[in-house]
């Protein structure tokens, strides 16, 4: 199984991708952490990805499209894989064509602008894992830490509200027009309202799989 999750920031593209990591066994493909692993190394692709997301623009596409197509590559994607954060936009779509990657499901989580700064402030997450959890939505069972190691959860630097501005401004200009893209082409397409609790979403989502 090949799904692609899409959707705006603090859609909850990375909370049911973990969900549907652990029930369907598959490798969970997320650039956003992929790109924040690499940005902590101080050689100078890690500076150079740090200025990207703390201004909230997309890393260059020659950058993250060899990431992922060697991400994808590595025996845990075999089985399968969920991509989170990939492709962002038309050209990063193509990429997944020209490498010769199928996918079986697009599922677009859609969610009202005015939800996102709610889901963004009081998001936690776990940096080495990615997993991410929410101060009151989707809380972790024990108070800034993480569930499977225990080790302290952060608040992400791109979750300040001007660059949640940004990240907005170039999801509307880049990322949506996808949409189409995925709509028009033969593949699997759903929309999903993502602004229901996430237990709820994850119900919809699941019933599109099986
Ligand atoms: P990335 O990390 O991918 O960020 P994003 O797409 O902006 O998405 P988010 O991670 O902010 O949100 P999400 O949809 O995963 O929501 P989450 O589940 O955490 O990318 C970061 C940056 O990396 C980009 O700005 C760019 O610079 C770069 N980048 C990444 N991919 C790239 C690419 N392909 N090309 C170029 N550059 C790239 O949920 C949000 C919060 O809400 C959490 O607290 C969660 O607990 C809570 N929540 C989730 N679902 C619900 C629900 N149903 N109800 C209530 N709360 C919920």
């Amino acid at each position: 199984m090949r799904i692609i999750l899409l959707g705006m920031p603090g859609a909850g593209k990375g909370t049911q991708a973990q969900i549907i990591e652990e029930e369907l066994a598959i490798a969970n493909v997320s650039t956003g952490a992929i790109l924040r692993e690499v940005s902590k190394s101080k050689s100078e692709l890690g500076q150079k990805v740090q200025i990207y997301l703390n201004s909230g623009q997309l890393v260059p596409d020659e950058i993250i499209i060899e990431m992922l197509v060697e991400r994808i590559s590595k025996d845990d994607c075999n089985n399968g894989f969920i991509l989170d954060g990939f492709p962002r936009n038309i050209e990063q779509a193509k990429s997944l064509d020209q490498a010769g990657v199928s996918i079986d499901l697009v599922i677009y989580l859609k969610i009202l602008e005015e939800q996102i700064i709610d889901r963004m402030s009081g998001r936690r997450i776990h940096l080495p894992s990615g997993r991410s959890y929410h101060i009151t939505f989707n809380p972790p069972k024990v108070d800034g830490k993480d569930d499977l190691t225990g080790e302290d959860l952060i608040h992400r630097s791109d979750d300040e509200p001007e660059v949640i501005k940004k990240r907005l401004e170039v999801y509307f200009n880049e990322t949506e027009p996808m949409l189409d893209f995925y709509n028009n082409k033969d593949i699997k397409f759903y929309e999903i309202d993502a602004s229901e609790p996430v237990k709820t979403v994850t119900e919809k989502i699941f019933k599109i799989i099986n």
